[in-house]
């Protein structure tokens, strides 16, 4: 990460400590609970973005720090959420041990509910004018919800081991359904969240239609090669550099790009996408490099 960037994290690390400083009325178990997973380190890949977004459209970056801290937010609850033995049941997170192995299933279910919340309350309040808040929360909860993160997640649940099995070996149409089932999970469940970086950066730097629409399909494209990524770090990559247990996905029957077309296969498709990702970006001319350089590190990182 160079020098500026990494001057940004530490921006948006700081701004996040601040955010969880809330007063007495928070008790002290949920507050620490927040803060230990939200200040755990990660990539901080969604509020950079937000950041990129907002520059490339030609705003100072400050305008765009408090989506960039409520995106992170929302994220962080969805891993805590996510680790639960409930759903993925998984021991480590960003070098650590997961929010209910560190405190508890109850208090890490809270946790993220405060940070699902805070994150609005932080649009709401912070964004201005109040027409560009309203925007952000309606673009956070779209990608976040139902239709969104949420729903990719309860996809995620349902499809593993039944869909991965379904269709007989060679049968062309079971192997297009299982694929367009998987892209359909992967575009909620991580694309949404992705792509709402790029829209809220836009939109706080007030970008015009097409612009939002060139950035929505550069999230887009990025957000599915950066779970496609992530399915091949599960067989490929090392826990110690992740941060989190790997070698899950095919023990827990999960339906994944490397467990569907192959390791070659699924990292050709994601270059693909980071390929159709920079082309969405080339009216941005040379103020839309941070958001190149980012496309390919998706797809190239190790953690
Ligand atoms: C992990 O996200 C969960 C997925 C959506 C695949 P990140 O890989 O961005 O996790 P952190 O934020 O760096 O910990
Ligand atoms: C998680 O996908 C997507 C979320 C919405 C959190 P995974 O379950 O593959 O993410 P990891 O591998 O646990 O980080
Ligand atoms: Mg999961
Ligand atoms: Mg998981
Ligand atoms: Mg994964």
């Amino acid at each position: 990460m160079n020098e500026q960037l990494a001057q940004w994290r530490m921006l948006v690390e700081e701004r996040l400590s601040a955010s969880l400083d809330r007063g007495p009325d928070c008790p002290a178990r949920l507050q620490e609970a927040m803060s230990y997973s939200l200040m755990a380190g990660g990539k901080r890949l969604r509020p950079l973005l937000v950041l990129m977004a907002c520059e490339a459209c030609g705003e100072e970056i400050e305008v765009a720090m408090p989506a960039a801290c409520a995106i992170e937010m929302v994220h962080t609850y969805s891993l805590i959420h996510d680790d639960l033995p409930a759903m993925d049941d998984d021991a480590e997170r960003r070098g650590q041990p997961t929010n209910h192995i560190q405190f508890d299933e109850a208090t890490a279910i809270l946790a993220g509910d405060g940070l699902l919340t805070l994150a609005f309350e932080i649009i709401a309040t912070e964004v201005q004018p109040p027409e560009v808040a309203a925007a952000c929360c309606a673009d956070l909860a779209g990608a976040a919800g139902m239709t969104g993160m949420v729903g990719g997640q309860m996809a995620d649940l349902q499809g593993g081991s039944g869909n991965a099995e379904c269709g007989e070996e060679g049968d062309d149409s079971a192997f297009h359904i299982r694929t367009s089932a998987l892209e359909s999970i992967h575009r909620r469940k991580t694309g949404r969240l992705l792509c709402s970086a790029l829209s809220m950066g836009g939109r706080i730097a007030g970008a015009n239609p097409q612009t939002l629409r060139n950035l929505t399909t550069y999230g887009e494209s990025i957000g599915l090669a950066f779970q496609i990524a992530d399915d091949l770090l599960d067989v490929c990559g090392d826990s110690e550099t992740m941060g989190k247990q790997v070698r899950k996905d095919v023990e827990a029957g999960k339906l994944t790009y490397p467990a569907l077309l192959g390791e070659a296969e699924s990292r050709r498709r994601a270059e693909e996408l980071v390929n159709d990702a920079c082309r969405a970006i080339a009216d941005f001319g040379s103020r839309g490099q941070r958001l190149e350089a980012m496309a390919h590190y998706v797809i190239a990182r190790d953690r």
